[in-house]
């Protein structure tokens, strides 16, 4: 199935397959026949895809970056653009991004740089966070005082996703990431509840690869550049990245998410706007996939409100919070870091 993302800065068509590498490389062998490429990947992923990939896209450059997010930084960016320069790489080539969300954030911002922008860039995204969120949407860049807080917005032309790959992809990883399934089953697609509640064995990975892509997409196309309504990504993320800053990221993203989504369910029923079975429901998935439903030992939700004031003060106004008031639906209400720091307690 084919998905297609359409915004006024650019389109993203969304191909779920197997043999991801072979049909991502066709797909750009099609588009941009005999243009060069330059395939992005970390450490991690080289070393377990090394030879399919450079048999598959045999004549690119390949950039190993070492894997983790301390990489996803300007350096690195500088680092490739060099490679991509000495290289030859001119304005029509393509960059492909092989990996986690720290190699499609980076090889989107490389793309969106290159050059005043390259006019190819494909993403093979290798972890669930990143097939679900990361790699859809256009949303690029690095960490330099703080995380993502230098990039550009640059949709991929073209994203393969290839469940086989999370065959490979340690089961914390996975776990965190289904804290963006469960977040879009949670407020946009009530299906994709059910689908999570089958026993791992059954659960068709592809469907939910595509109905969790869909429902990104769904928003996105609507508002690319976060003017408003992609606020409702954000439900659990309040709290989320509160927790995640708090744990001096110790807790990996997703992780945080679940406790962040836990309190948007709290606050959510505090103002009589979600049965309790609802929020009970959303648990229940959460704890499937091993996520954490409580604060860190030690932690506080009063040590939470200078993070939530942080965020605030991005807007500058009130915070407008994402509650789920039945599966599947979602509304926004705003309040202020004080409000909602009172109705988490
Ligand atoms: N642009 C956006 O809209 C957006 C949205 C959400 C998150 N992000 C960004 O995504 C990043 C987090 O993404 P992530 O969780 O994928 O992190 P990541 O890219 O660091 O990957 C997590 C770990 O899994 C490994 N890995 C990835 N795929 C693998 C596979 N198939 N097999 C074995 N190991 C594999 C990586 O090497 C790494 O060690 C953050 O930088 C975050 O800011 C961006």
């Amino acid at each position: 199935m084919q998905i297609e993302l359409k915004t006024p800065i650019g389109n993203t068509e969304i191909l779920t397959q197997e043999d991801g590498l072979q049909q991502a490389k066709d797909w750009i062998d099609k588009n941009y026949p005999d243009r060069r490429i330059a395939v992005v990947t970390d450490s991690n992923v080289d070393r377990i895809y090394h030879e399919q990939l450079t048999k598959v896209f045999r004549d690119a450059m390949l950039h190993v970056v070492k894997a983790g997010e301390e990489s996803k930084n300007l350096g690195e960016i500088e680092h490739l653009v060099d490679k991509l320069g000495e290289e030859g790489f001119d304005r029509n080539d393509v960059i492909t991004g092989f990996g986690g969300g720290m190699i499609t954030d980076l090889a989107g911002f490389a793309a969106a740089s290159y050059k005043r922008g390259i006019k190819g860039l494909t993403l093979i995204p290798t972890s669930l966070l990143a097939m679900v969120d990361a790699a859809i949407g256009g949303k690029t860049g690095v960490n330099v005082r703080a995380k993502n807080d230098c990039g550009a917005f640059r949709p991929a032309d073209h994203i393969l996703l290839d469940p086989k790959f999370l065959n490979t992809l340690p089961e914390r990883e996975f776990n965190a990431g289904m804290a963006e399934v469960i977040k879009y089953a949670a407020t946009l697609d009530v299906s994709l509840a059910e689908d999570l509640m089958k026993e791992r064995g059954e659960m068709d990975l592809k469907a939910i690869l595509q109905k969790s892509a869909q429902a990104k997409v769904n928003i996105v196309q609507q508002d690319v550049k976060e003017g408003g309504l992609r606020q409702v990504l954000n439900f659990g993320h309040t709290f989320g990245h509160a927790v995640e800053k708090k744990s001096d990221y110790k807790l990996l993203h997703g992780e945080a998410v679940s406790i962040g989504i836990i309190y948007a369910n709290k606050i959510a029923q505090k103002l009589g706007k979600q049965k309790p079975e609802t929020g009970e429901q959303i648990k229940k998935l959460l704890e499937r996939f091993k996520l954490p439903t409580e604060l860190p030992e030690g932690m506080t939700i009063d040590d939470l409100h200078e993070y939530i004031v942080q965020d605030k003060k991005k807007s500058g106004k009130e915070i407008t919070f994402i509650i789920a008031p039945e599966m599947g639906k979602w509304e926004m209400v705003k309040k202020t870091p004080e409000e909602l720091v009172k109705l988490a307690r």
